[in-house]
């Protein structure tokens, strides 16, 4: 029996959680039968427009996803909905996002690739503010009270017509990964790689933004990014594509070889040499409840020599990146591959934009590279999380890195140079 049947039989009873996805136009009053258990309800892939506005009796509501459905406006029913955190509307075609919409507890709004032009000021009173996604819209500005949202950590603005980034920007507290890419420049066709020259084997991983695959070119190894759409969380694969040639090489950096070329579907893509499988992710991405932070696996443990290792491989990769103009803008555990000895790999510039390179836009440069020092200073963190010795010098480094005033932290060089006296 399907789950929409057993919905209406009365046979979900108790749970907490809800996925249905089979083309409803209008939203089954049998939900609220399992208003006294359910926190996390998703109608991803539907064809809904409007949510009932007695939602509010799903008392317990914490999480609603609702992406890829017909809505125009954000539904203003959310706002009552006491309990509710996470609100994720992406892929519609939202225009308009009333303030009524907003929950008083909300910490993670996604409204990706909508066409939304002008956002509430009372976004500025959703204090639990953690994480905002708003790549691919059609904003040329944001409220000048998001400055009031000192919890925000994560905010992804790339692909609007924004006309600059607001200075307000970086004096957020907690403001650690962002992204604001906005048009893709000409792709570069040099050293594309034709599809067809390809040989597509085994997947070897998926993140927000695409699917990775190994697959053989010219009787090398590589691996294949396959973008999920034309728009995705963190902007357009062509800006991802154009930092990733920007970056050049680096002994901690993952390469790029070029674009993708000649997809029958018309699919982006960019190929690298293959990492090595004894190479894994440090991390998984952020859950529900982490909202931010990584989740490490359990039993995790790192010796003092491989905290080092990866802290000064990382910090080189993004002193690097700076250098050469680029913020990575997702910093994360998730996206580092690492040997047992500790030898990383950076990788993922789907986040990544291109820092200001004007004389006038010195201080809003330094700026940009001070918050992506937060982005370290998290994953130092976590690492001596989980590392047995104390480590009086690291942690030093890991709260510098950490300081609520952005203009106090360490600029990336200044971190490698602590790093390799360390080491040494
Ligand atoms: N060059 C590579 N070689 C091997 N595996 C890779 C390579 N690039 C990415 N992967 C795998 O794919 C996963 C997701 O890649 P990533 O670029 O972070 O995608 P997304 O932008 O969707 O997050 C990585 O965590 C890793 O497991
Ligand atoms: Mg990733």
């Amino acid at each position: 029996m399907d789950t929409l049947s057993q919905l209406r039989a009365g046979q979900l009873h108790g749970i907490q959680r809800l996925d249905l996805a089979c083309g409803l136009t209008s939203f089954p009053r049998e939900i609220f039968d399992l208003a006294d258990s359910l926190q996390v309800l998703n109608l991803s892939g539907n064809a809904l427009s409007s949510l009932p506005d007695d939602l509010h009796r799903l008392h317990r509501l914490q999480v609603i996803f609702c992406s890829n459905n017909r809505f125009t406006e954000l539904p203003a029913a959310l706002g009552q909905c006491a309990q509710l955190q996470m609100v994720g509307f992406k892929s519609n075609q939202i225009r308009h996002v009333p303030a009524a919409a907003l929950p008083p507890r909300l910490r993670w709004l996604i409204l990706t690739d909508n066409q939304i032009d002008t956002l509430p000021a009372e976004l500025g009173q959703c204090h639990q503010l953690q994480k905002l996604m708003l790549a691919g819209n059609r904003l040329q500005q944001l409220p000048a009270e998001l400055a009031q949202c000192q919890q925000l950590e994560l905010l992804r603005i790339s692909a609007n017509p924004l006309a600059a980034l607001p200075g307000w920007l970086l004096g957020l507290p907690r403001l650690a990964w962002l992204a604001y890419a906005d048009q893709p420049l000409a792709s570069a066709s040099a050293n594309a790689v034709p599809w067809h020259a390809l040989e597509l084997q085994q997947q070897l991983g998926e993140g927000a933004s695409g699917v990775i695959y190994q697959a053989a070119w010219q009787d090398e190894p590589v691996a294949v990014k396959l973008f999920k759409g034309a728009v995705t969380s963190d902007g357009w694969p062509q800006s991802e594509l154009a930092a990733c040639l920007a970056a050049g090489a680096h002994p901690h950096l993952v390469r790029t070889l070029g674009p993708l070329a000649g997809h029958p579907d018309g699919t982006a893509g960019l190929v690298m040499p293959l990492v090595p499988p004894h190479f894994t992710t440090l991390a998984g991405p952020p859950s529900l409840a982490s909202c931010t932070r990584d989740v490490y696996p359990a039993g995790t443990g790192f010796s003092v020599d491989k905290v080092l290792r990866i802290a000064l491989g990382v910090a080189s990769a993004a002193a690097h990146l700076h250098a050469r103009g680029l913020l990575h803008g997702d910093l994360y555990a998730h996206n580092l591959q690492c040997d047992e000895d500790g030898h990383c790999l950076l990788g993922d510039m789907g986040a990544a934009s291109f820092l200001p390179a004007l004389p006038a836009d010195v201080q809003l440069s330094l700026g940009l590279q001070q918050l992506e020092a937060r982005a370290f200073g998290c994953l130092l963190e976590e690492l001596l999380a989980h590392c047995p010795t104390d480590l009086p010098a690291l942690a030093a480094l890991r709260d510098d890195c950490l300081q609520p005033q952005p203009a106090a932290r360490p600029l990336f060089a200044d971190i490698q140079q602590r790093l390799a006296g360390l080491a040494a």
